[in-house]
């Protein structure tokens, strides 16, 4: 399947990958530097997830993120990205108390940063909010499976409805976020074979981290699979670098030409 070319990615041109059998590519960033490096490599949607929380931040969960600090990432993204689709997460506790604080929150973000969607994680207990949203024409990605801003609820990381009963649920509240509107839905850490029935199951492209390769597109955070951190290594990660070691070493290098005077020369200066 030859990859068409798209002048900025749109809910409908992802809809168009999916019927076409062409791969969607997601990636996530949080600054304008990587997010025009991720823009020019041909990523059709660049999230601002919350995992800044873990990978800006150096927080242990995604919970801790706040709306201010969501709006500044992703106004930084959408400065650095032209073509791709910029999506961004609702950080937890900016929609849970009701379906009035959802849209305020996804209003800031559309208003305050000029994003093209939002995420909301959350099935049956986040509809409320989700179809509001959508009916004031900001588009919604849902997020189903592994959700980390519950991790609390859940107590582990570990592959997300293995069980029939969790499994029939999931595939119940993908069929429901198509339903009330949503553009796409990410699928985290599940059984392959369940991503890829709920992928037939709906028309909007399923996009998945950890749910295997018959779904219609994958993503993964930026800084893992350029291996920037490393402590971090689930099973469905391929990591793409070594960054982490040709970042210390350009850095170690230019800590010895200073302490050796060889830094900077006769043409380093004016
Ligand atoms: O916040 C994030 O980076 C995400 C992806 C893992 C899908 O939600």
């Amino acid at each position: 399947m030859e990859a068409q070319t798209y002048s900025r990615i749109t809910t409908k041109s992802l809809q168009q990958m999916k019927s076409n059998g062409e791969k969607i590519a997601m990636l996530t960033a949080y600054d304008y530097t990587f997010a025009g490096l991720v823009d020019a490599s041909g990523i059709d949607i660049i999230l601002v997830g919350d995992s800044a929380s873990n990978v800006m931040a150096g927080h242990e969960t995604t919970l801790p993120i706040t709306l201010d600090q969501m709006i500044y990432h992703a106004s930084s993204v959408v400065r650095g990205a032209s073509r791709a689709l910029v999506v961004v997460d609702l950080p937890f506790g900016t929609y849970q108390s009701d379906s009035k604080q959802a849209l305020r929150s996804a209003i800031r973000i559309m208003k305050e940063s000029g994003a093209h969607a939002v995420k909301v994680e959350g099935g049956k207990q986040s509809k409320d909010s989700i179809e509001r949203i959508i009916q004031a024409g900001i588009p919604v990605m849902g997020h189903l499976g592994l959700t980390p801003q519950s991790i609390y609820k859940f107590g582990s990381y570990t592959v997300r409805a293995k069980e029939d009963n969790e499994a029939d649920q999931l595939l119940n509240e993908t069929v429901m976020l198509e339903k009330i509107g949503c553009f796409g839905i990410v699928l985290e850490k599940i059984p392959a074979t369940l991503a890829e029935k709920a992928s037939k199951s709906v028309k909007i492209p399923i996009v998945g981290i950890g749910a295997g390769r018959n779904v219609d597109g994958q993503v993964l955070v930026l800084h893992d699979m350029l291996g920037m951190i490393k402590e971090f290594s689930p099973r469905f990660l391929r990591r793409y670098l070594d960054l982490d070691k040709i970042i210390c070493q350009a850095i170690s290098k230019y800590s010895e030409d200073v302490k050796s005077k060889d830094f900077p020369n006769e043409k380093e200066q004016y």
